[in-house]
């Protein structure tokens, strides 16, 4: 693989930091809000769907690099959650009608399966495991929601890399569906848009923001003409703040597709305050919105 091929799809960074935690803090405290109102609107058929569900522990899914800087103690290991688990283990009996898991490795999802077993008898309907991009089954998802009226979907994406495919994104127009999806902003976005306007991974930036070159450009650019002796000459310079700039055109580009969205999404940090990722959410329903944005203020 090539360094700008793994650059857009794993980040080789720390995983598993206080910002994992606050971005699964925030999740499970919307699902419990959306289980609790959903609860008493019992015509929705409830989905749960983990676009990028991992095997259920920190260490399995990296063998890579990325694990080596973990420095994890067993301690820490034994009590991580992923996302999977937290939504199948919250209090008062809360929980979806179907589960999906989705990962594009058969290897992780077996490893979720064992560790849902006992999770499993708890609930009514068989967990479905997926293998393959999860491209491929958010499109499935969409199709199924516009023809089966009664379904109501709750998705979170967070790859951690850039795979998701804005096509897929905007195949939820028009659904009953709310999402929560990790932007890789500081931590690859930014890097692939070059401070001379060389943007790297042209087609990734491309297939990831659903905009075209000259509409990217002019988002995180702009041209500057200077008088010199020898007559005019234009620079371009890469905008102030663009990590900020790249989660407020992720939730634009949102804005196209859902009624509602979060303009401030969670900002994820390194240990150094440097924003890595931003953990945006996005709703059809006026009142998810305000509940997600009460839970961003207080994490
Ligand atoms: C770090 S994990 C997600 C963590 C998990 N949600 C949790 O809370 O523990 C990322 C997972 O995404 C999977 N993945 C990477 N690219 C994918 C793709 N295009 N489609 C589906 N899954 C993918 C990887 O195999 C990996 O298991």
């Amino acid at each position: 693989m090539s360094r700008q091929m793994s650059m857009v799809s794993e980040p080789s960074y720390e995983w598993g930091g206080p910002w994992t935690e606050k971005k699964l803090d925030a999740f499970s405290k919307y699902v419990s809000a959306y289980l609790t109102i959903m609860a008493k609107q019992p015509h929705w058929k409830t989905i749960y769907f983990d676009g990028f569900a991992g095997c259920g522990n920190r260490k399995e899914h990296c063998n890579s690099p990325l694990y080596q800087q973990l420095f994890l103690t067993s301690e820490d290991e034994g009590v991580y959650k992923g996302a999977a688990e937290r939504v199948l283990t919250l209090p008062n009996n809360l929980t979806f009608d179907y589960h999906y898991f989705v990962d594009l490795k058969t290897e992780h999802l077996e490893k979720l399966k064992e560790k849902l077993l006992s999770l499993q008898k708890t609930k009514k309907t068989p967990f479905q495991y997926r293998d393959g991009d999860a491209n491929k089954w958010l499109i499935e998802l969409s199709k199924a929601l516009k023809a089966k009226k009664s379904l109501a979907a709750l998705v979170l994406l967070d790859p951690f890399g850039m795979q998701i495919n804005w096509d897929s994104i905007a195949s939820f127009k028009n659904t009953r569906s709310d999402v929560w999806i990790l932007i890789p902003t500081g931590v690859i976005v930014n890097r692939l848009l070059d401070k001379e306007c060389k943007l790297k991974s042209l087609n990734k930036l491309q297939s990831f923001f659903g905009l075209n070159e000259d509409e990217i450009k002019s988002y995180f650019y702009r041209v500057k003409t200077y008088q010199t002796l020898f007559g005019e000459t234009e620079i371009v310079r890469k905008i102030s703040n663009p990590i900020e700039n790249i989660a407020v055109l992720y939730a634009e580009r949102l804005k196209t597709v859902w009624n509602y969205v979060t303009e401030k999404p969670l900002r994820l940090e390194n240990s150094r305050g440097v924003p890595i990722f931003h953990f945006v959410f996005a709703s059809n329903n006026q009142n998810a919105v305000k509940i997600a944005k009460q839970i961003i203020k207080t994490i």
